[in-house]
């Protein structure tokens, strides 16, 4: 089976299912670093080869230093890592900003990082500004190949743009049920040659077989932070009956495939405009669901498929209306 890939940017082509890792971060299990690091070698012979982190999320860029350290020499530059920089919302000047991307180089063990995606808190501080034209010099320094950014809205990726900042993605939660990134994001990132990384897109194992036919679970019998996170998102849609009937669906769909309801799930994601790749999390060493993500590349689905899955949506709520534009849930 072969994974999907895209270019994301100049010499920068990723899988469009990439490997997760807030889920070593804590709140999802204990994670054992030599399982961690055990597992990620055999994702990465399974073809899939792009990682998703931060600096904040716990051991995640040791954990790529030291699997890309144990990879033979010639397959260390088939990996691609993608990070993150999360600064608290302060004066944010040049130095911070090196000191944070050398930082991360030297945990992950890459003199030039593939792709920063870069966090802000609170656009009251109007210091990001400043910090993403820092991590462009960085980028022009040979430091980063490049700039991304992640949950950040589509007003303040226009503003972005208009100071000519150069931005090659944003990373934003994307999923049948939260699909707020097609009011203007989508469009946004099309027209300015950008692309979507998304999340919470199998809704943290929600959309999945596990909970079909269940009673609705109380946030005390969900085992993970991602779980309830998107629970939350799930209750805010609509209800969980109508989310019974979405995954109903969506098992037809998938048995129509011979897939599984979360590959439904990603497949439909990939497929919208201006999606570069879905982001599924890895519990590594605790679970693997390497075999059945990989179905996602063997079909498509057709029109009866997503007119179906469009009439559920047409009756949730509006998460737009009530969130607001990508990223606004942080803020
Ligand atoms: N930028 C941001 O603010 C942000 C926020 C959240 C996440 N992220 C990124 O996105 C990644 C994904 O995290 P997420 O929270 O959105 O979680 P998610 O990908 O929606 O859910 C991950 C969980 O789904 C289950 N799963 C995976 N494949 C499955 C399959 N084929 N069938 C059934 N279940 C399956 C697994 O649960 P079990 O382990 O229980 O089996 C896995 O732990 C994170 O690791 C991180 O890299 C970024």
């Amino acid at each position: 089976m072969s994974i999907e890939r895209f270019e994301l940017a100049a010499g920068l082509t990723i899988c469009r299912i990439l490997n997760g890792m807030w889920q070593v971060a804590g709140g999802h299990g204990r994670i054992n670093a030599n399982l961690a690091i055990q597992e990620m070698l055999k994702y990465h012979d399974a073809g899939f080869t792009t990682w998703d982190l931060a600096d904040i999320y716990g051991p995640a860029e040791d954990f790529i230093g030291e699997f890309r350290r144990k990879l033979p020499a010639q397959q260390t530059q088939n990996v691609q890592a993608l990070t993150k920089w999360v600064p608290d919302p302060q004066k944010i000047t040049r130095q911070i900003t090196q000191a944070s991307i050398e930082r991360s180089s030297r945990r992950m063990g890459s003199g030039t990082l593939d792709l920063v995606q870069f966090h802000w808190w609170d656009y009251n501080n109007p210091y990001y500004i400043d910090a993403l034209k820092y991590l462009s010099d960085l980028r022009d320094e040979g430091k980063i190949k490049h700039v991304g950014l992640t949950n950040f809205d589509t007003e303040r990726m226009l503003m972005i743009r208009d100071v000519g900042v150069r931005i090659v993605s944003n990373q934003i939660q994307y999923s049948i049920v939260d699909r707020r990134p097609e009011v203007k994001m989508a469009q946004f990132c099309k027209d300015n040659n950008a692309s979507l990384l998304t999340y919470g897109t199998i809704c943290g194992g929600l959309m999945s077989e596990r909970y079909l036919g269940r009673p609705e679970p109380a946030s005390s019998d969900l085992d993970t932070l991602s779980l309830r996170k998107y629970k939350r998102m799930i209750d805010a849609w609509g209800d969980w009956n109508l989310f019974q009937t979405l995954l109903s669906t969506l098992r037809n769909i998938a048995q129509k495939h011979g897939a599984s309801i979360a590959n439904v799930a990603t497949r439909y994601i990939l497929d919208r405009p201006a999606v570069a790749g879905v982001i599924i999390g890895a519990r590594l060493g605790i679970t693997d669901h390497r075999d059945d993500n990989a179905r996602v590349f063997t079909f498509r689905l057709d029109s009866d498929d997503t007119g179906s899955i469009d009439d559920i949506c047409s009756k949730s709520n509006n998460l737009y209306e009530s969130i607001g534009d990508c990223g606004d849930e942080y803020r």
